[in-house]
């Protein structure tokens, strides 16, 4: 267990004992740069033009409030400091988060974690490499490998039928693959699952390794586990070559706002990395985004912000236990799988999730995360309260007692097809192409990447064979782009 006296408050309960107690990893240096910033105007002749709101839409200004307008900023202020390169007040964010994280280095990606995938796929691939890919993995890993130009292999995780999502990748399917193909050089795995389902990462990164092959995890949804014990533990910790945290999800920063960390012991060239998100990223980033990384990993270091992370467990702890008692009502659990216990995905007999949604919506003003035709997705996060959980339990109790017209939608969003590859990836998605009818497109290959947000997961990608099971899938299109025969 962590030892992390020092310079924090209180005892804090995360295994993090890299932590050195001279560093104050709470502390905020781009945040404290940003009020200066603010604090202290000057008669400014740059981008951006709006110029602390006087040159907006008064109306925008009101929305968003003056205080926001005027850390509108990009980095090309000497106290600020830049991103690319870093130096600055940035530099000194990043480096706490590489403390906090204990990587080899930590980068602040502006793009979501889209673009940190873009760019390890970019840095790290060339064409015709062949890598290993779960695939269920987002739609941004597929367009960076479109980029790179390498060639794909796929691990199909395993499927739980019953709740109709993907589950765990297994560790000897990995282990298969690179045992048949020893051309094999990288691994990337997604984990968790949107719906919180956990994979052994510590078994395939050694196996991994048994073979040579460097491991990416997409722990997009995992940015909280390196602060609580009774989360998983994140793939950092467990021999990942890089991790991708959207701490915009769950880690309290701003949308957009996201994390690229090599791992201690990471194979990968950070020079090469870097470079590779200097040429993605936005030349203009944006400062609150920035600030926003800063703020998360401070308050997620500190004994409030773990305060927040323990509540938000027991609040999930708690939805849990209560939910056992409503009629109808399923929820996936440990039972089921390896799961993030924070996020529920929950279902009712004889009621599709979109419906679910739908009156959670109209009837109690509640939002869901996302519903498929089988559950809705809830998270239980940082900012939850238990009365919020308590009236969300009032009211699916209250649901459970109604009478409701079934309506299946048959929008199906999970895509549980093996796909059937006939092309490159990339070969394919430059090729000539053709719009067609959407039901004429069973047996041509498709030459666009079709996938629906959220999740993000590929339906079809571009190479692949249309097959009939896609269709019910494919329900939001009226034509397929496929490769031109
Ligand atoms: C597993 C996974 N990776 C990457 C992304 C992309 O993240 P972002 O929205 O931060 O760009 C998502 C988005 O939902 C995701 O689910």
């Amino acid at each position: 267990m962590l030892s992390m006296t020092g310079m924090l408050e209180n005892k804090i309960s995360f295994s993090n004992n890299f932590i050195s107690e001279s560093v104050d990893i709470t502390s905020t240096p781009l945040l404290d740069a940003m009020l200066n910033y603010k604090n202290s105007p000057m008669t400014g002749f740059h981008i951006p033009g709006h110029n602390r709101g006087l040159g907006m839409h008064p109306k925008f200004v009101q929305l968003v409030g003056n205080d926001v307008i005027k850390i509108d900023t990009t980095d090309e202020f000497d106290n600020l400091g830049t991103l690319h390169p870093e130096s600055g007040a940035i530099q000194e964010a990043q480096e706490l988060a590489r403390i906090a994280y204990d990587t080899k280095k930590t980068f602040f990606v502006t793009g979501g974690s889209t673009i940190a995938n873009l760019a390890l796929a970019f840095a790290l691939s060339a064409p015709y490499d062949e890598v290993l890919i779960s695939r269920n993995c987002h739609r941004s890993v597929l367009t960076g490998l479109i980029i790179s130009g390498a060639k794909v292999n796929w691990i199909i995780p395993k499927k739980l039928d019953k709740w109709s999502i993907f589950g765990n990748i297994e560790a000897d399917d990995i282990e298969e693959k690179l045992k048949r193909n020893r051309n094999i050089k990288l691994v990337w795995v997604t984990n968790p699952t949107y719906e919180g389902v956990v994979s052994d990462i510590e078994k395939i990164s050694q196996i991994c390794k048994k073979y040579k092959a460097s491991l990416i995890v997409d722990e997009a949804h995992g940015c909280l586990w390196n602060f609580n014990d009774e989360l998983p533990k994140s793939a950092l910790r467990l021999g990942a070559d890089a991790v991708v945290h959207s701490l915009h999800k769950t880690g309290g920063a701003m949308t957009q706002a996201s994390m690229l960390h090599l791992g201690k012991d990471s194979g990968f060239d950070e020079v090469r990395v870097s470079h590779a998100l200097k040429l993605l990223h936005t030349t203009s980033p944006s400062l609150l985004l920035l600030a926003s990384l800063d703020a998360a990993r401070a308050n997620l270091s500190s004994s409030s912000g773990q305060n927040m992370l323990q509540n938000a467990i027991d609040n999930a702890k708690y939805f849990r236990s209560c939910a056992k008692s409503i009629d109808k009502l399923q929820v996936l659990s440990n039972e089921d799988i390896a799961l993030d216990l924070t996020k529920l995905f929950i279902k009712f007999e004889n009621l599709s999730g979109k419906q679910l949604e739908y009156i959670l919506e109209h009837d109690y003003s509640i939002e869901v995360e996302s519903a498929s035709d089988e559950g809705i997705l809830l998270l239980s996060n940082l900012g939850n309260t238990k009365e919020e959980f308590d009236y969300l339990l009032k009211c699916l109790s209250d649901i459970s007692k109604k009478e409701f017209k079934h309506f299946k939608t048959d929008d199906k969003i999970m895509p549980l097809i093996d796909p059937e590859i006939v092309m490159n990836l990339r070969e394919a998605y430059f090729a000539p192409k053709e719009y067609i009818n959407k039901y004429d497109c069973v047996g041509r290959i498709s030459s666009e990447v079709i996938a629906l947000c959220p999740p993000g997961i590929s339906i079809l990608l571009p190479g692949e064979l249309i097959k009939e099971e896609h269709l019910p899938y494919l329900f939001s299109y009226d034509k397929i782009e496929v490769i031109k025969e």
